[in-house]
């Protein structure tokens, strides 16, 4: 089993979030003092494992949340367990493509964070959102961050323990069975990113073909191949109609040394969703969705 300590404020890891020669510095002391590396798996209590998936980007607006949602529950419609987590404490939102418009399900992250429940409380059953396609056995959970106001100004005016989302993670790992955790995260880096870059079997990159993207994609490449994360893949959203996939892919895969899982479509139609739901299940036909089941098949759990 990995064992993923937790590092404090303290150990310069938030300074990797801002920039510059001090962060690779800060990172290293990061790596070595803070972390205890076991095995890239973590033993579920059904005695076999949970892989770990992390969705992140460097910017915002990428398509992390609607990309979390859509490959957990494909990969759930393979008859899976598993668990979407919201760490974008701040600014939560993959509870919405679960049908949650109004507000997150109770209790959430947040209660677990601050000692008012267990982490298997906070895990609300969303199975019914991959409909027909789910199969008996499969079962899929999804861990909201709390929307409300109070709540997202409390993490930020008090923080909280980081080494408790770790063991957060093997709980749920351990009391729901689970095959596949899902880690939807806050862009850019901080503490939660940084840990849970460091615990997972397979770091999903998702970038747009934007100058920006391309920039921010390398800082965070070369953040995952220091903490030696066991499979590194990029994820390309939002690609105009126009692109010629096969040079962007190899282009990609030439810059950053790593595979790209995925070319996803800059798509009207994912737009007009505006994450109301899980597109690739009410549209499975679309090619947006054909590509999320690829990535899904792809991470081979
Ligand atoms: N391929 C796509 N084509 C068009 N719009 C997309 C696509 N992927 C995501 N979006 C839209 O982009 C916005 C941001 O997506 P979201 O998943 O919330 O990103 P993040 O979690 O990275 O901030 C949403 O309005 C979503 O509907
Ligand atoms: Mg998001």
């Amino acid at each position: 089993m990995r064992v993923a300590k937790a590092p404090t404020v303290s150990d310069g890891a938030i300074v990797v979030a801002d920039n510059g020669m001090h962060s690779w510095r800060s990172l290293n002391r990061f790596h070595c003092d803070s972390f205890v590396r076991g095995t890239a798996t973590t033993m579920n209590g059904g005695g076999s494992v949970t892989k770990i998936v992390s969705i992140h980007s460097f910017r915002g607006g990428t398509g992390k949340s609607n990309t979390s949602a859509n490959l957990a529950a494909q990969v759930a419609a393979t008859g899976k367990r598993v668990a979407v987590i919201d760490t974008d404490i701040q600014s939560p939102g993959v509870h919405v493509l679960y049908g949650f418009h109004d507000d997150t399900p109770s209790p959430a992250l947040n209660d677990y964070l601050w000692g008012k429940c267990e982490i298997s409380d906070t895990a609300h059953d969303v199975t019914r959102s991959v409909n027909g396609a789910a199969v008996a056995e499969s079962s899929l959970s999804l861990v909201p961050s709390s929307v409300k106001p109070s709540d997202i100004a409390r993490i930020l005016r008090e923080g909280y323990d980081v080494e408790a989302l770790n063991e957060g993670f093997r709980s749920l790992s351990n009391d729901l069975q689970l095959d596949m955790l899902v880690i939807d995260t806050h862009p850019g880096l901080n503490e939660e990113t940084l840990l849970s870059i460091t615990i997972s079997d397979t770091l999903i990159l998702l970038m747009r073909p934007d100058k920006q993207d391309y920039q921010g994609t390398a800082v965070t490449v070369d953040i995952a191949r220091r903490l030696a994360v066991p499979e590194l893949l990029i994820l390309v959203n939002k690609v105009p109609s126009g692109a010629d996939r096969a040079t962007l892919v190899a282009d990609i895969e030439h810059i950053y040394a790593a595979e790209v899982a995925g070319v996803l479509p800059l798509s009207e139609d994912v737009a007009v969703n505006a994450s109301a739901g899980l597109f690739s299940v009410t549209q499975p036909d679309h090619p947006w969705s054909q590509e999320i089941r690829k990535v899904a098949a792809r991470l081979d759990v």
